[in-house]
């Protein structure tokens, strides 16, 4: 005679002993498996007479479900006490500060590069560009500065050392030689798509880019930013000159009521030429744009000189054009109020962290500049 209750009462001690999931499923596959003793004893059933299956049945059917349910209710206590460990182990800590996330911001002088092209664009304007490293002919000589002119002088350029070939290049003072670029068809610069080649007339382009020249005060620095305008056409005029700039302000300050003015200047590039001013009020120690009795500087301008078009094989009878320049960090310290552009390019975190832009603004529906 099997002596079920001493089975049970093993098995008991076995499964109440158990110290983890692990070694509860070992003796539950040890009893109830496919080849395990319970299940084996069961299958013995098969090989009993009537009578003793009557007798044997319901004692190791009443094992086996006793076995099953002790075990179900020792793994449920095991399960519950390891989601207990767990919780004790990894428990948060709330009061403790969040990890310190640095955002980076767009630099403003980018910001405002971004905004003055996107009002550009809209104005049917294609992007140029050329090298920071340029010759004397394209920075000077094709822009009509005469040899020895002292307007040359005036750019405190930086010179590079004399090459092989006996000639000095020089960091670009501007980037008017952009305009000479241009015109002149079939540079050999391979530039993405989008940015215009040189090209044959018509042309309308913005040059944004870096420039040089060695100075530095609170308003100069010895890098520092423009964009250029071109447009070459017939019958262009200073009309559709003093249209553009007036444009250009009204959208990039945002407000239709920037005052401009034109006044004479002199460029050796352009005839003739003007420096365009905007109304301000200087009198609470920074600028503010469209109010006061004071007037601001922000671009210079004129038609091309009809030398210049002859430089770059256009004929000034055929085509005529005018051009601008605009000190792009001047505009972004007027807008912003920046007072001293050295501090653009100083490289210091904290002021970036204040004065930069996030890389994620919804544009302004008004304007469309983001
Ligand atoms: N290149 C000039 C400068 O750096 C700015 C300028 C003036 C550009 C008149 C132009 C222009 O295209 O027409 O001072």
């Amino acid at each position: 005679m099997t002596d079920y209750a001493k089975i049970a009462q093993d098995l008991d001690q076995r499964i109440a002993g158990a110290a983890d999931l692990a070694a509860l499923e070992a003796i539950r596959v040890e009893a109830l498996g496919k080849t395990g003793s319970i299940s084996e004893l069961l299958k013995s059933l098969g090989r009993m007479s009537p009578d003793e299956r009557r007798v044997e049945g319901p004692q190791i059917n009443g094992l086996r479900d006793g076995v099953a349910t002790h075990i179900a209710r020792r793994k449920a206590a095991l399960e519950a006490a390891e989601l207990d460990a767990k919780l004790a182990s990894e428990h948060v800590d709330l009061t403790l500060p969040p990890p310190y996330e640095r955002k980076g911001r767009v630099h403003p002088t980018m910001q405002v590069l971004d905004e003055m092209i996107a009002v550009f664009a809209d104005l049917g304007f294609a992007l140029a560009e050329g090298p920071d490293i340029e010759d004397d002919f394209h920075n000077f000589t094709a822009l009509n500065f005469p040899p020895k002119h002292p307007a040359r002088e005036m750019h405190d350029t930086f010179w590079l050392p004399e090459d092989e070939k006996g000639e000095r290049k020089l960091l670009r003072t501007h980037t008017s030689p952009v305009q000479i670029r241009t015109m002149q068809q079939g540079q050999n610069r391979t530039l993405p798509g989008w940015i215009a080649q040189g090209q044959a007339p018509p042309i309308r382009v913005i040059v944004p880019g870096r420039t040089y020249r060695s100075d530095s005060d609170a308003t100069h620095t010895p890098m520092f930013h423009q964009l250029e305008g071109l447009v070459i056409d017939r019958d262009i005029h200073m009309g559709h000159l003093k249209w553009t700039l007036d444009q250009f302000i009204a959208r990039y300050f945002e407000t239709p009521s920037v005052e401009t003015r034109f006044r004479p200047h002199h460029f050796p590039f352009t005839e003739p030429s003007a420096e365009m001013d905007v109304r301000c009020d200087r009198s609470g120690g920074d600028v503010k744009i469209g109010q006061g009795d004071d007037w601001m500087e922000i671009v210079g301008c004129g038609m091309v000189h009809p030398n210049v078009l002859r430089n770059c094989g256009l004929d000034p009878d055929e085509w005529q054009g005018f051009a601008f320049g605009f000190g792009v960090d001047r505009l972004g310290s007027l807008k912003y109020g920046m007072p001293d552009l050295r501090d653009m390019f100083a490289a210091d975190l904290r002021w970036l962290q204040h004065y930069g832009f996030s890389a994620f603004q919804a544009p302004n529906p008004a304007t469309g500049l983001s």
